[in-house]
């Protein structure tokens, strides 16, 4: 069954590629985003990558119930993934109430327009970091949560509160999909990770110093119990992980679909790879070897993660396809290319917003248009 899905989020990092991916299933999209932390310019890469324009935006807040609510009932929305939140685990130590805040009065304001609308199908961004520092690897979503910081107790909290919800409610249905490390871009290279300022995570880090943006990558400890010292994780694909929300979604508007009302869904590879590993698998990628040294462990930090992936499967069907040299290649494609902006530029096309009938609406619900497709050789 096709739907109209909202991504909340949708013109970040996860969101885009997952709208590029329903909307290349046939499903119609409506992003929602503040564009706290993206840009328009990348929403409106969206309808080039996918190949059709059935996608709308609408620029407003999660936290703005009514406006949800709004969104939800105009668009005769079937399905929502909430990806919209603050993700910085070093600023939700610093300044825990912005991310209590922000990350559960969004939630709460997405659960509660569905339920005054009736819509019943939710897909919600949770994280691996829930499992904390786990003996169970790899790890299925029996095992026992954790949290070390701030951000990862809203993703918790916020799981709690879709049980709850899905509980007092009869025909309400949710995923919280579990991601472990997501890397890489879109292979055009239109879309990808643009941390602002210094990059905290692994492959946004390595990126910045092959493209000479840093001197070198500073690895966090080499004394872990791993094969060769530095941490191991679990890094996945982005498409990858926006096919799995595909699936998920597609799961849930399936009427054939077993009928559990909350499910937590590890979305992984079950491949784990040390600091090392990615580093050298980076410099192959972008043909020289990228500068490293060698310091202390970081804090907070576990030696390593690795789902077991075996869930999403069994439930959804959705396996990932894509290796850590595909991840490295893509990741570096999108890199290289937004180090030359202006290449870039003389690529794609300006993208007009092409108001709909609701133009009057205060929320602004754009169709975009995709100009000309052929830049996408
Ligand atoms: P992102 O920051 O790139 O995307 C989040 C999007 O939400 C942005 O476009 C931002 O502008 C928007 N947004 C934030 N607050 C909003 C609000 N109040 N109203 C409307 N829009 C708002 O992040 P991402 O990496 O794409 O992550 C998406 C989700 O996945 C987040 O919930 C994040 O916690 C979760 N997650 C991410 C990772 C990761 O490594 N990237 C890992 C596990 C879980
Ligand atoms: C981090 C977050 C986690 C979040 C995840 C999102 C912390 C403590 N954890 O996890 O909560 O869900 O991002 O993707 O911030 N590394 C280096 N040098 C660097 C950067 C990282 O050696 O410059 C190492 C780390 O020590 C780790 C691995 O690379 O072993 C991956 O790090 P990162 O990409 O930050 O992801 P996580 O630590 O898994």
């Amino acid at each position: 069954m096709k739907g109209r899905i909202l991504t909340t989020g949708g013109a970040g990092y996860i969101g885009s590629h997952t709208t590029v991916e329903l909307l290349k299933a046939g499903h119609s999209v409506v992003i929602l985003d503040n564009f706290e932390n993206s840009d328009r310019d990348r929403v409106a890469r969206i309808p080039l990558i996918a190949g059709t324009a059935d996608v709308r935006l609408v620029e407003g807040d999660v936290r703005d119930a009514q406006l949800m609510a709004d969104v939800l009932k105009r668009h005769k929305i079937d399905a929502v993934i909430h990806f919209a939140g603050k993700k910085a685990v070093a600023e939700s130590v610093a300044n825990p109430l912005l991310y209590y805040h922000d990350n559960i009065t969004g939630a709460v304001s997405v659960l509660s327009a569905m339920r005054e609308v009736g819509c019943k199908n939710l897909i919600f961004s949770s994280s691996a970091t829930v499992y904390g520092d786990t003996e169970m690897l790899p790890t299925r979503e029996t095992a026992a949560t954790s949290v070390s910081s701030p951000y990862g107790r809203t993703k918790l909290m916020i799981e709690e509160i879709i049980d709850d919800t899905a509980a007092s409610l009869a025909t309400f249905r949710a995923i919280s999909l579990r991601y472990f490390n997501p890397v890489g871009a879109h292979a055009s290279g239109f879309i990808g990770e643009c941390p602002r300022g210094v990059p905290n995570n692994l492959f946004p880090y390595i990126a910045q110093a092959a493209a000479g943006i840093r001197d070198y990558v500073q690895i966090h400890g080499s004394d872990y119990e791993t094969s060769d010292g530095t941490g191991s994780r679990d890094y996945i694909h982005v498409v990858d992980l926006a096919r799995g929300h595909v699936a998920a979604v597609e799961h849930l508007l399936s009427s054939s679909a077993d009928y559990a009302p909350h499910r937590k869904v590890n979305l992984g590879t079950g491949q784990g790879h040390t600091v090392l590993q990615v580093l050298h698998a980076f410099s192959k990628a972008c043909g020289f070897q990228i500068p490293y040294q060698i310091g202390p462990r970081r804090l907070g930090d576990v030696p390593a993660s690795l789902a077991d992936p075996s869930l999403s499967l069994a439930l959804f069907g959705w396996k990932p396809e894509l290796d850590l040299e595909e991840m490295c290649r893509d990741h570096w494609n999108f890199q290289k290319r937004e180090r030359d902006k202006s290449n870039i530029g003389m690529r794609i096309p300006p993208v007009t917003h092409k108001a709909t009938s609701d133009h009057t609406d205060p929320h602004r619900a754009h169709q975009l248009t995709s100009g000309s497709r052929n830049v996408l050789n």
